[in-house]
């Protein structure tokens, strides 16, 4: 269990749990599996790895994650209930190290709105579940949610039953993003002053007012060792404070926080690069850190001083937060061994046939791409591995597009449910093409609602990413597709996408 250490934040990362919450961010078992073991490597020391009491995908989620994770505590939300409680402990019995998070409003409006409570029967509810969930594990956190809109004294006296019930944690959630910094940081300092000081604080701030990162560093002030984030701020409405953000202000301002904490800051890029390609939403440019002008500089004067000397301009180095310096990894006579290890860096641990179904792609593009690069590697994992098992699945495709008058065509075949079947269309363009004869070979029709293209690497070699979002009956899915060709990586995005709609349909 994690002990309080007046100098070290704890990173409790939250991605996969308040993050997935946020819309269009669903993962899938085995790509929360990924994120969880590139999390681990990242050195967060608590993985929130979902609520396993609110479905069965959660429960697997949290059982899988728990076996997986090597270093981290692996931590489930729980309601205060037992049957939430019970289904929590479950799922973590695998786990190493496991944490059992519980939480219960306690602000007026969601007492009496939400719960339909009076506080003494909340003050019953903490103290029963907190008892509970301390015969289940030794590591409790209890959250009083909606803290920031709580009576001061009452949010007390809800964490004090927690903790005389058991729990190691107290979480002061800003629910809804209302918080300032310096009224949050006063509540945190109201709370240490009345609590003991072996039991650890943690905030968890909501980004509603784009606040999120700044209250979280003015907590750690007051006293607050524990910080709930996640890898480029995902989660419900606009988001949490972003893990990234958070740590390099502490690294490149320890001079102001005199705080340490466990991150090997070279894995923050990586990070949010997977977490970007697995929920198919690219990091906003401008976006502190992680985004790609975060180390451009445009202007003359700038580009003179770094030239001169980087510190002119630049408070961090690129290579601090693990931005890949363009290095050629991998060609066409790279082996087996080369790939691994590769891997195992980037955090991607695979078996032998999964290596050698990588090292085929590699070769297949280095026929056609000069240098391949860590990103082009991770694009065909993804490509070649975390796909979820193909329902559709692309087996040829030719498209036919001119200047002269006639529409762009489109022939493909693809496996449907095991079978073969080839279709033709004409579109407004070749993508229109692809997408049309998608829907005459598979039967479907869904609503395009985003389709986005990237390019992993540069040159005009480089690899098309496409990412759509597609919707049908009130379910929509998120599909990624990388290759040289980007009407082929625009087919591979459709059909992953129809592919995930369709395992939903499924689990409903
Ligand atoms: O925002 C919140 O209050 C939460 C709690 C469940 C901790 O996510
Ligand atoms: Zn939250």
């Amino acid at each position: 269990m994690i002990t309080a250490d007046k100098d070290r934040i704890i990173i409790f990362d939250t991605t996969l749990r308040d993050g997935e919450q946020s819309p269009g961010a669903t993962m899938n078992l085995s790509e929360k599996i990924s994120m969880a073991r590139q999390l681990d490597l990242l050195g967060v020391d608590v993985i929130e790895a979902g609520f396993a009491a609110s479905g069965s995908g959660d429960f697997e989620s949290v059982a899988a994650v728990s076996r997986e994770v090597e270093h981290a505590v692996v931590c489930s939300l729980a309601r205060t209930v037992t049957e939430d409680i019970d289904r929590a402990a479950e799922a973590l019995i695998h786990a190493k190290k496991k944490r059992i998070h519980t939480f219960l409003a306690t602000s007026p409006v969601h007492m009496e709105h939400k719960l339909n409570m009076k506080p003494d029967q909340v003050l019953r509810m903490i103290e029963e579940a907190v008892s509970h969930a301390s015969r289940c594990c030794d590591d409790v956190e209890f959250s009083c949610e909606d803290a920031s809109r709580s009576d001061p004294d009452f949010m007390v006296e809800a964490c004090r039953t927690a903790v005389a019930c058991g729990a190691k944690t107290l979480n002061i959630p800003d629910t809804v993003g209302y918080a300032q910094p310096a009224e949050h940081a006063a509540r945190i300092a109201y709370l240490r002053e009345r609590t003991d000081p072996g039991i650890i604080i943690s905030v968890h701030c909501h980004n509603d007012l784009g606040l999120g990162v700044a209250n979280t560093l003015a907590c750690f002030q007051a006293g607050a060792r524990q910080a709930e984030v996640t890898v480029c701020g995902i989660g419900e409405r606009a988001g949490n404070a972003a893990l990234e953000e958070v740590i390099m202000a502490l690294t490149v301002r320890k001079d102001y926080y005199r705080l340490t904490h466990g991150i090997r800051t070279e894995q923050i890029y990586p990070s949010a690069r997977k977490l970007s390609r697995i929920i198919g939403q690219n990091i906003a440019r401008n976006k502190p850190i992680v985004g790609a002008n975060a180390f451009a500089h445009e202007s003359g004067i700038h580009q003179a001083g770094v030239l001169k000397n980087p510190a002119t301009y630049e408070i961090m180095t690129p290579d601090t937060v693990g931005l890949p310096g363009n290095a050629i990894v991998l060609g066409k006579h790279s082996g087996k061994n080369a790939i691994r290890d590769k891997l195992e860096n980037m955090g991607y641990t695979l078996n032998p046939e999964q290596i050698d179904l990588v090292l085929a792609a590699v070769k297949r593009l280095a026929d056609v791409k000069k240098d391949i690069y860590d990103e082009d590697l991770e694009a065909l994992v993804l490509e070649e591995i975390y796909r979820i098992p193909d329902r559709y699945a692309l087996v040829h495709l030719g498209v036919q597009s001119s200047d002269t008058g006639l529409p762009p065509t489109a022939v493909l075949a693809l496996d449907v449910d095991g079978k073969r079947v080839q279709q033709a269309s004409f579109g407004v363009g070749p993508i229109d093409a692809v997408f049309k004869a998608v829907d005459l070979a598979t039967g479907r029709k869904p609503k395009l609602e985003q389709f986005s293209v990237n390019s992993i690497t540069g040159g005009t070699d480089a690899q098309g990413e496409v990412t759509v979002r597609i919707s049908e009956n009130d379910r929509t899915a998120v599909g990624r597709g990388a290759h040289p060709d980007i009407i082929n990586a625009g087919a591979r995005a459709y059909l992953n996408a129809l592919n995930r709609l369709s395992k939903k349909e499924e689990e409903a």
